[in-house]
């Protein structure tokens, strides 16, 4: 395991053991100092609060020290692509960010979400791949354009720690929000329910389908460990009998670049797609989850996410004890 890029790089026996590190490192049964004498870099190109401050923590309670940059704020703005003439406004190329770097640094992580300009190469994850492609030290992804495999492990944590470790039945919905916003999250969760053998059931409104490649690794991880995948374009019936609710808004690949057409797409979806009350009451007594932040009474009401079976706030803590566990996976060795 030299990188943690997306949960599928890992076999479920993995996985599976970095959960339970996570959950020793959770009830106080280690402490170790993995990272003791060693700085991990945290680079933002985007907005943070859980990501950034469980990562600043964990690396601070694992005994190393946390160098936090933001291309374009705090650091120079950076250049990816190869072959580019820089005549224009980015101040200096990833090849040379990363080497630099990781003169210093014992691992990097990186948040790059997707622009939502162009779906052929952002579905590539053109930036994380390009920190993966020169670096020598560890790359974890904080949440990419595609991926944000960070949150999925905590997400599955949390299930498993609030509904044991069979499988469940576990419901993927769609929610509107005023504006499109990246797959990553829900393509992570997807991919990581089925590698984990989850029966999922995957709701959104026609054309908000997730990518067709992801869906087949989906279907083929799913197979392989014993679960199930289908899809509904129901919003009320996707929660019949599911023990799970994870709402999260996406945008559609079909207005990719045309923020103004998706949200005339979506004007009628919003009544619908709302995580409410009477919803939940069709499921089986189900947990409600989300990655945060979350829009209140347009996402989700207050009756449901200030409910007993409300568990965004564990999940959220859940993002320390499994990001410890994976930097100690990565360097613990070293
Ligand atoms: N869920 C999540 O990654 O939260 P932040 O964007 O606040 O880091």
């Amino acid at each position: 395991m030299k990188n943690f890029l997306k949960t599928s790089d890992l076999q479920l026996s993995e996985l599976k053991s970095i959960l339970a590190s996570a959950n020793l490192i959770k009830s106080g049964q280690t402490k170790e100092k993995s990272l003791a004498g060693k700085s991990v870099a945290l680079v933002f190109f985007n907005p943070s609060l859980r990501t950034r401050a469980s990562m600043q923590v964990g690396i601070y309670e694992l005994g190393g020290n946390a160098v936090i940059l933001e291309p374009g704020g705090s650091s120079w703005t950076l250049e990816h692509r190869e072959g580019v003439v820089m005549d224009g406004n980015k101040t200096e190329h990833l090849a040379e960010f990363v080497r630099v770097l990781e003169r210093y640094v014992s691992a990097i992580g990186v948040r790059t979400f997707a622009e939502l300009k162009d779906w052929d190469i952002e579905r590539t994850d053109p930036i994380l791949n390009a920190f993966a492609k020169y670096a020598s030290v560890p790359v974890i992804n904080l949440e990419s354009a595609m991926h944000h495999p960070c949150q999925s492990m905590a997400d599955i944590m949390t299930i498993r720690q609030k509904l044991g470790t069979e499988r469940k039945k576990v419901l993927l919905t769609w929610a509107w929000h005023p504006k499109p916003l990246p797959m990553a999250v829900p393509n992570s969760f997807a991919l990581a329910a089925a590698q984990f053998g989850h029966d999922l059931r995957i709701a959104h409104p026609v054309g908000y389908e997730l990518d067709g490649e992801l869906i087949a690794e989906m279907q083929q991880l799913s197979s392989a460990n014993g679960g199930t995948i289908e899809f509904t374009t129901d919003a009320a019936s996707a929660y019949d009998e599911v023990d799970v609710v994870y709402a999260k808004s996406w945008g559609s690949k079909n207005f990719y670049g045309n923020e103004v057409g998706d949200i005339a797409h979506r004007a009628n979806l919003r009544s619908d797609w709302i995580v409410d009350e009477e919803k939940m009451g069709r499921s089986n007594d189900a947990i409600f989850m989300h990655c945060l932040p979350v829009r209140r009474n347009v996402i989700v009401t207050d009756g449901v996410i200030d409910s007993p079976r409300s568990v965004v706030i564990d999940e959220a803590e859940n993002r320390l004890h499994v990001q410890k566990a994976i930097m100690t996976r990565l360097l613990g060795s070293q």
